[in-house]
Parts: structure tokens; sequence; C-alpha cells
């Protein structure tokens, strides 16, 4: 079949470019723009990539307008229901689910890399007890390239499959670790008995002076919470850790970049801010208040959790993990700030700003409750998202290196600095 093709004219100087229009498995096509500065002489503008796609992936594909979230095609509320986030790790990474024997391998090979180096035990010890983890997390996982040097060769694909087990492996302990060190405890082994999760509850709250038994109910909500978080297209962290990745640096470096991107409250930071902001709110009352702030534009407030730049409709996974939310306070106590986000929610979403605007509650809205049940401190919220969502950055990271046609991101831009001018003398200044 003919390709298919769109022209574009250029009015002023009369010339036309015939552009490729490319079709994937779902979704929105694509205008294949790479030869149009040499047949129109023009770039293209799009601060934030907004109508952009930077690459093609066959690894995860959203819906927005329908609010659908599939990780290689399968949906994502039958991987939550249906697997754990290793069997859901192991698809990421290879684009199909594990049968039983290749779950057990996957699942030992990851237990045999849950250790950390000793030497970045002491790192840590350089960082104030009060500094953030998120910030802890992206100076020691730029620092795991320091500890590695046999699995840094991008080429090698059995390198880049143990720097993916040992990422995906350490990720809890180096979290675990960061909290241990900000509240002065003794940072803990993992335990090769326990479940990922539960090691991770373990490295968590565990102390070396009694028995701890991670709660299986816990563990259950974390590990449906990290595949949630494992990954979500072309995101602003995703995005960076591809960009980073591209300059062919090691897989260490550009996971740490992903990490402070996803550390920003617009991100991934947002599950962190929503506890603030409800907080804030207080109460039933107050609500009309802050909906009236977050209409003003002169008012820098944003309904945290709220809105996305694909979904324009409910997030798929804000709605299985509100049903989660409800799970876990029935069994750790209710918490009135569910309330107050269920009533911000409803009053939002009959709101003409939101609903015209179709903003929803996204992935952010309800986690940090849920957090917050299981015991964890506002500043670990974000560092849980990035355990979950690790996976989806090395999967993206694997996807690109091993494209024959990769090359090295270089975005071009619209000047408008001065125009060519001399340097004036000193004394003429
Ligand atoms: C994540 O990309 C991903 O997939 C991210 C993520 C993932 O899994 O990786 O899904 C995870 O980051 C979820 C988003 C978490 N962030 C927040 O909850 C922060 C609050 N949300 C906003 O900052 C905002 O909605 C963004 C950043 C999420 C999306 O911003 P966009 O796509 O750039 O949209 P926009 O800022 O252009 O907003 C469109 C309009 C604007 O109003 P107008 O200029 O049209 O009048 O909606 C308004 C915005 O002012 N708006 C909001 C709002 N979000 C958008 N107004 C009030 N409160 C909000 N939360």
């Amino acid at each position: 079949m003919a390709d298919k093709t769109v022209s574009l004219k250029d009015n002023s100087s009369g010339k036309t470019a015939e552009l490729p229009l490319r079709e994937g498995t779902l979704g929105s096509s694509v205008l294949d723009i790479r030869k149009l500065p040499k047949e129109l002489g023009h770039f293209t503008f799009d601060p934030g990539f907004k109508a952009t796609a930077s690459c093609e992936s066959a690894i995860t594909y959203l819906d927005g307008g329908k609010g659908q979230l599939m990780y290689r095609g399968y949906p994502i509320e039958q991987l939550a229901e249906k697997c754990n986030y290793l069997e859901v790790c192991y698809l990421l990474l290879h684009g199909e689910l594990p049968s039983s024997t290749e779950k057990e391998q996957f699942e030992t090979n990851i237990r045999y890399h849950t250790m950390i180096n000793e030497g970045l035990r002491k790192f840590l010890d350089g960082f104030r007890y009060d500094a953030h983890p998120m910030a802890m997390m992206t100076g020691v996982l730029g620092s795991l390239s320091a500890f590695y040097h046999d699995s840094t060769n991008i080429h090698d694909p059995d390198q880049r499959i143990i720097t993916a087990h040992r990422l995906i492996a350490k990720m809890p302990t180096l979290a675990a670790a960061c909290y241990k060190h900000s509240i002065g405890e003794p940072v803990l082994y993992p335990r090769n008995e326990l479940s990922y999760a539960s090691n991770f509850l373990w490295m968590m709250w565990g102390r070396p002076t009694e028995p701890y038994e991670p709660d299986p109910v816990a563990a259950k909500a974390l590990d449906v919470l990290f595949i949630l978080h494992a990954d979500h297209e072309q995101n602003a962290s995703t995005s960076t850790v591809r960009l980073a990745g591209s300059s062919q640096t090691n897989p260490f470096g550009a996971i740490a970049a992903g990490v402070a991107s996803l550390w920003g409250p617009a991100h991934g930071g947002a599950n962190e801010a929503v506890l603030r902001m409800l907080d804030e709110i207080g109460s039933v009352d107050n609500i009309d208040k802050y909906i009236d702030r977050a209409k003003d534009k002169n008012d820098p407030f944003r309904l945290m959790g709220f809105g996305h730049r694909v979904y324009k409709n409910m997030d798929p996974r804000a709605l299985i993990i509100k049903k989660l939310a409800d799970e876990v306070l029935e069994k750790y106590g209710d918490d009135p700030r569910m309330e107050l986000a269920r009533r911000l929610e409803e009053i939002a979403l009959k709101d003409e700003y939101f609903v015209e605007r179709r903003l929803y509650p996204n992935v952010d809205f309800y986690s940090g409750i849920i957090y917050q049940a299981l015991g964890f401190p506002y500043e670990m919220f974000t560092v849980l998202f990035a355990i979950g969502r690790t996976v989806g950055w090395i999967a993206h990271w694997m996807e690109m290196i091993s494209d024959p046609s990769m090359v090295i991101g270089r975005p071009r831009q619209l000047y408008v600095g001065p125009a060519e001018r001399n340097v004036p003398d000193l004394d003429d200044r």
C-alpha cells in the first residue's frame, strides 16, 4: 500500500514538502518531519513537547480520552489484579509475561542483587540527617556507576540486563537505607526469604534488636502500587532518561537524571504535595476557598494530584488506588484526609473550570493517603514512586540503546536573542 503522506506548503516561498504519515498499532499517527528543515528550511516549534512524538516504542500505551493504560498490550487493571510487581518488571523488560519457570528464575536473579556495596553505606554518611530522601537517592543512584564497572558497556546485551536486575533489586535497599540514615537507625540487610515488597518493609521498619514480620496487607498494597507506577510512556522522567542515555552515558547516570526529574512537584513530587495540600485545606468547609484559589490565575496554588498532560479522563491508576485506599484504611484505621480528598474530587468534578479543562485526579491524588496509612513519612512518597518507576526507566533505556537507528537527542530552538554585534571596550560599556 502506497505510503500515506501529508503535503505542507510554505505560502511565502511556494515550496511544498511531502511528509510521511506513519501509523502505529494504536493511537495517534505521526507526521515524520525529519526532512522539513532541508525541504522547507524550517524547524517545528513545540515547547513542552505537547504535540511531539520523541520516539517509537512498544512498551506502554495510553489513551488519554478513554483513560486507558496498557503495558505491552495488557490492561493495567488486569496486571494489578493478576500479577505481582516482579512479573510486571519481566513483562516490561522482555515484552512477554514470564512462565512459572521464568518467573522463578527472575525472582532469584533479583533476590541475589538486593544487597548494596558496603562502600555505598558509607556514602550515605556524607548526607546531613535531614537531607530529603529524593536528594539522597539522586546522588546514590548516580554513584552506582562508580561501583559497577563490569556492567557499563551499554552495547553488551548481557551487561544491560544485569544492570536492569541490579537497579530493580537495589532500589528498595537504597530507599530504605536513605530513610534509616534520616532517622539515625542502622541500615538493615535484605532478607532473602522475603518477597520484594515484604523485604522493603523489613528494611524500612525492622530493627536489629527485635523480630519483625512484614504485614501481608501492607506488602500487597505496596506491590500493587509498584505495578501502577511501573511505567507511563514518555513522561518527563522517562524522557529525561532517554535524552541523558542517548549520549551513551552509563545507565546509572541516566537513571539518576530520571530520579531528579521525577522529584518535581509537577511530576512525581505531586504525591507528597497532595498530602501537604490536604493538611493545609484541613476541613471540608475550606474546600470551596481552595478550589477558587486553584482557578485564580494570579494565585500559584494548584490542585495537586489533579490534571494530566495525556489523561483528559480519570487516570485509570487513580481509580485502582482509590479502591486500594479504602481496603488499606479498613485495616489501618480511617484517615479524615480520605474523606476530604473524596469531597474535593466530587466538588472539583462538578466545577466548570475543571470540567472544561478535563482535569481529573491522577495517580498522585490518592496514593499518599495509602503511604501515610502504611507509616511512610511524606518525604518518602516520591521515593516509593521511584522504586516502582525504575523498571520503566530501564525498559525505555534498553529499547532506545538497542535500537540501531538511535542517535543522540539534540533539539533545536527559535533564537530570539540579539543579532550579531561587536564587543565594546570596557571603558565604553
Ligand atoms: C505525574 O506524564 C506523565 O505520565 C506523568 C505521570 C507518570 O506516571 O509519569 O502520570 C505522573 O506526574 C502525574 C501529574 C502529577 N502532577 C500534579 O498533580 C501537579 C498538578 N497538575 C498540574 O501541574 C498539571 O495538571 C500537569 C503538570 C500535570 C499537566 O500540565 P499541562 O499538561 O502542561 O497542562 P496545563 O498546565 O497546560 O493545564 C491546562 C489548563 C491550564 O489552565 P488554562 O491556562 O487553560 O486556563 O488547566 C489548568 C492550567 O492552569 N490546570 C490546573 C491544574 N492542572 C492544570 N489548574 C488547577 N489545578 C491543577 N492541578
